[in-house]
């Protein structure tokens, strides 16, 4: 059976209703994310809560510091023991490769993918921090940065999967935020593709937080979710 792709994005500060809601969903996803706003109210005994849960869990804390800074960073994160870690690409060469170092030093399994652009930064934005756009020269640029470091993958838009998949193969892993599903909230996010379509379009993952977390019913959501990628969930 094909491996559920979607990470539940877990963001809240209340480490009780995301255990909640973590249970309720667990057998139609196929990974936690948990990130900067649960990580900074409960630290690693926090993320350890949700290690027992037979879950690969991501922990997008997205570092962006001096080489040794980063390395020693994700070093301390990988060994919790989690599944996904990740890395700004605009950190650099030599940042990207001290981290990946580190991690394969004490968890082999774990994967080190990197942001390329935030998908809150649009063309207009792009000269001011000294860039020259389309942002999707930038994200290619980037990505293709990370693969020649030796990392897992990249977090995209929805919108460059394509381009991304085809510069970049079939084995580099590409994890993709903005999902929704027909008749879903867009909310504050700009470039969105459903989830079948962003399968289709080559991505490997799928993270996916309010039309899971948002819904009156976040199991049947998620069931769902998961029945419109062909996979059967409980
Ligand atoms: O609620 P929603 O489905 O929009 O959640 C998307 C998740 O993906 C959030 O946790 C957000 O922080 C994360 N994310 C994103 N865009 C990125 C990287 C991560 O939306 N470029």
């Amino acid at each position: 059976m094909t491996a559920n792709p979607v990470f539940v994005a877990l963001d809240t500060t209340d480490p009780d209703y995301a255990r909640q809601l973590a249970e309720r969903v667990r057998g139609s996803v196929g990974g936690l994310k948990l990130g900067l706003e649960f990580f900074n109210a409960h630290g690693p005994d926090g993320v350890r809560q949700f290690l027992d849960m037979g879950l690969p869990v991501f922990l997008d804390l997205k570092y962006h510091d001096i080489p040794n800074t980063v390395a020693g960073a994700a070093r301390a994160a990988a060994a919790l023991g989690v599944s996904i870690l990740n890395v700004h690409a605009q950190g650099g060469a030599a940042m990207m490769r001290a981290a990946l170092d580190a991690v394969k030093s004490v968890s082999p399994s774990t994967q080190l993918i990197a942001v390329t652009m935030l998908t809150s930064l649009s063309d207009e934005d792009l000269p001011s921090v000294g860039l020259t756009p389309p942002v999707g020269e930038q994200v290619l640029r980037l990505a293709s940065l990370t693969q020649q470091c030796g990392l897992d993958g990249v977090v995209c838009s929805a919108h460059e999967i394509v381009r991304l998949r085809k510069e970049l193969g079939a084995d580099f892993s590409l994890v993709v935020p903005g999902i929704r599903p027909a008749g879903s909230d867009v909310g504050d996010q700009k470039r969105v593709m459903g989830p079948a379509e962003a399968v289709a379009a080559g991505a490997s993952r799928l993270v996916i937080g309010r039309p899971i977390t948002g819904a009156t019913d976040p199991a049947q959501a998620a069931r769902n979710i998961a029945e419109s990628l062909g996979i059967s969930a409980v």
